[in-house]
């Protein structure tokens, strides 16, 4: 081998090594990232079918200047595209899309189902939902489909698949959405639906006897005879079994509700075509990481609502909807500066709309899509932001979306195959939301809140953190963190000791392990399963009417809300944190105890601590398993983070304060906004930077 070759060769081979150096063909292909276009992609919503075919050519116009690359199309355009039964009329939608692509804009199309026209509903009255107090919905509003009609189904299907036999190779039509906002309306509480409870159970369970024992009917005089004499549950006080098991069949029934629809449209369209739904962050109506099961990636709208952006909210939310499918998402839909449904329907900042969309991509979306583009001139929604106004001419937010649109062109092949890759998973799990939730046994208790704390404190010291199903592979983590993982089967607590047995460090949070997989306590008290490998338990659980002191290896400072009371029961098992004088029953009794098990460890923390504390455990964490830190040191109010692949790794660095910023970079590298290279970094409010390393 010639010297220079020779040298080239140790150098590739050493960069691969370090992981840097895989080729783009070598790279896996993100779904969310369309061959042949931008990797990242800005979008609006937009809805033709409000307006005069003659004005279509313009709002393209004004979409392609401000650098617009995808519309979101029809999702509310069933009565257009089937004025009376069995009558599709998609010329239209077909010129739309056609238009949108003369101006470089890609299509997304909606199915309708969201909003099923009058023809429909008043033919088949039995296709409107029935709410829990067994009121029929009326049309005129939208989610008045009862989703688990036959009937209804059966024209979702049908409209579903004239869409896709007409689009689903149409070259301009890049994917799919399913319905609207699952959940938006909940369930149908109807006969139907109730006896295909009891059938459901009777799957399940196998006999009477066996659901009786598990639910515990003897309670209260419960005990069934019969399936048939299962009710759905209403209201607030109902058997824990019962509600849990009803909150997974409601899952059941929207996961079929959309695979009615996937199946069809998959039938029908090119391959390359995903298929999404757009959730709704940590709305709970059903479990996410099942929805998402036949989607092609995860889509989520993201709304601020009143106030301004709460960074480490919204960071979050990404994540958790990154965790759905573990892999790049969709921001399909986001606020033009204000909405119309909050308290006070603000205006976000001027520059606060532009890094609330960097943030987006840097915590995995590959798109972020305007909702919507024009307010129709009547209907509910009147008062939205828009990008541009009831006359048709830009609104004073265009120029900064144009920005954006720019921006992500000018920078998207530092982006394109790139994902975000964690050391740190937090685990969210929504049997234990719903388990926790029918039985809070203090108001105060909020899950979310718990589990932002703990991502507070992890996503400062790390680029990225990971927010995913418990039942997902764990073994490439280096930490683990469930905050309340409350209901903690025997399989589930096999998975997590694998985790820990192999060298994971897992970490548990207050109300963890308690219940069984009906909703019932556990025998061996918190965290059930686990409290051998723990070597400890928890003796009593409290809910606090007021702070109380708590000391140890993470500093002093005060627990709220929740505290456990804790018991360190084997030789190898250290008590962390101790309660001060409290209540009497905690003084001086173990709040964190932590334990060696197989090639890791296992520690529990049984209160809810103050963010001092909680920064505190989060950087004992972060030390205890090696995690990586943060590659760049940021101010307070400045948000570091990393996506990697294809060869590459991109940081990004968000001001999400009204002031300036500055960030010393560990060595020179290239900031692709600011088109040169250095080792500092001046952010002005809101303002945002792209860096790569600069060789
Ligand atoms: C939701 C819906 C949209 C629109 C917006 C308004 O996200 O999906 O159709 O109503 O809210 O904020």
């Amino acid at each position: 081998m010639i010297p220079l070759l020779r040298f080239c060769f140790i150098i590739v081979l050493l960069f691969s090594r370090l992981g840097f150096a895989q080729t783009t063909p070598n790279t896996p292909a993100i779904p969310t990232q369309i061959p042949g276009h931008d990797a990242i992609l800005v979008g609006t919503d937009w809805y033709p079918e409000q307006w005069p075919e003659s004005r279509w050519e313009e709002d393209l116009r004004l979409m392609e200047t401000a650098n617009l690359k995808a519309v979101r199309i029809a999702e509310f355009a069933w009565s257009r595209m089937e004025p009376s039964e069995g009558h599709y009329d998609f010329d239209w939608l077909e010129r739309a899309i056609s238009l949108a692509a003369k101006h470089h804009i890609v299509s997304v199309v909606g199915t309708p189902t969201g909003g099923p026209p009058a023809w429909l509903t008043q033919e088949h009255p039995e296709t409107l939902r029935i709410d829990e107090a067994g009121h029929r919905a009326v049309h005129g509003n939208r989610a008045h489909g009862s989703v688990n009609s036959p009937v209804y189904r059966n024209y979702c299907r049908k409209i579903a698949e004239a869409m896709a036999v007409r689009f689903g190779h149409n070259p301009d039509v890049v994917g799919w959405q399913i319905d609207n906002e699952y959940g938006y309306a909940w369930m149908s509480f109807d006969d139907f639906t109730r006896k295909q409870f009891q059938g459901w159970l009777q799957s399940k369970y196998k006999t009477l006897d066996n659901l009786n024992r598990q639910w515990t009917t003897t309670y209260w005089s419960q005990t069934y005879n019969r399936w048939d004499q299962i009710p759905i549950p209403v209201g607030d006080s109902n058997n824990p079994g019962l509600v849990l098991e009803w909150r997974r069949l409601v899952t059941d029934i929207w996961n079929d509700y959309q695979k009615n629809q996937i199946n069809v449209i998959r039938a029908h369209a090119d391959t390359r075509q995903f298929i999404t739904g757009n959730f709704m962050g940590f709305f709970d109506g059903f479990d996410h990481y099942k929805m998402s099961e036949p989607l092609t990636f995860a889509a989520w709208d993201d709304y601020v609502g009143s106030g301004h952006l709460d960074p480490t909210s919204n960071g979050l939310t990404h994540d958790l909807t990154r965790g759905f499918k573990r892999s790049n998402f969709w921001v399909i839909e986001t606020q033009p500066g204000a909405v119309n449904w909050a308290g006070v329907n603000n205006f976000l900042n001027k520059g606060e709309v532009r890094a609330m969309a960097w943030q987006a991509i840097a915590h995995g979306a590959d798109d972020v899509s305007y909702w919507q583009w024009r307010s129709a001139l009547n209907g509910q929604e009147e008062y939205h932001g828009t990008l541009i106004g009831a006359d048709g001419t830009p609104a004073p937010l265009y120029s900064e979306v144009a920005q954006i649109g720019r921006e992500f062109s000018s920078v998207q092949d530092a982006f394109r195959g790139t994902t975000v890759v964690s050391d740190v998973a937090l685990l969210n799990s929504y049997d234990s939301r719903w388990a926790i939730d029918f039985q809070k046994h203090t108001g105060k208790y909020d899950q979310v809140e718990l589990l932002k704390s703990y991502y507070a404190a992890l996503r400062k010291l790390t680029d990225s953190v990971d927010v995913i199903s418990p039942y997902a592979p764990l073994d490439r983590y280096k930490l683990v963190v469930a905050p309340d993982l409350n209901v903690l089967p025997k399989d589930l607590a096999d998975h997590l000791l694998e985790y820990a047995h192999n060298g994971g460090c897992l970490v548990l949070g207050p109300r963890s392990g308690m219940k069984d997989d009906a909703n019932g306590l556990l025998p061996q008290r918190q965290p059930g399963y686990l409290v051998d490998a723990l070597g400890g338990r928890v003796e009593q659980y409290y809910a606090l009417e007021k702070d109380f002191p708590v000391s140890g290896t993470w500093g002093s400072g005060e627990v709220k809300i929740w505290a456990e009371q804790m018991k360190a029961g084997a030789p190898n098992t250290e008590v962390l944190m101790k309660y001060g004088p409290s209540n009497g029953w905690l003084d001086d009794q173990p709040a964190a105890i932590t334990s060696p098990y197989g090639k890791g460890r296992i520690t529990y923390i049984g209160a809810v601590l103050d963010d001092k504390l909680m920064a505190a455990a989060g950087e004992w964490m972060v030390k205890n398993s090696n995690v990586t830190r943060t590659s760049i040191t940021v101010p307070d109010g400045v948000e570091v983070s990393r996506r990697t692949g294809g060869g590459k790794q991109v940081f990004l660095l968000i001001n999400f304060t009204r002031e300036d910023r500055s960030v010393s970079l560990p060595h020179s590298m290239k900031l692709l906004l600011a088109q040169k290279e250095g080792s500092k970094v001046t952010l002005p409010p809101y303002g945002v930077e792209v860096l790569t390393e600069g060789r």
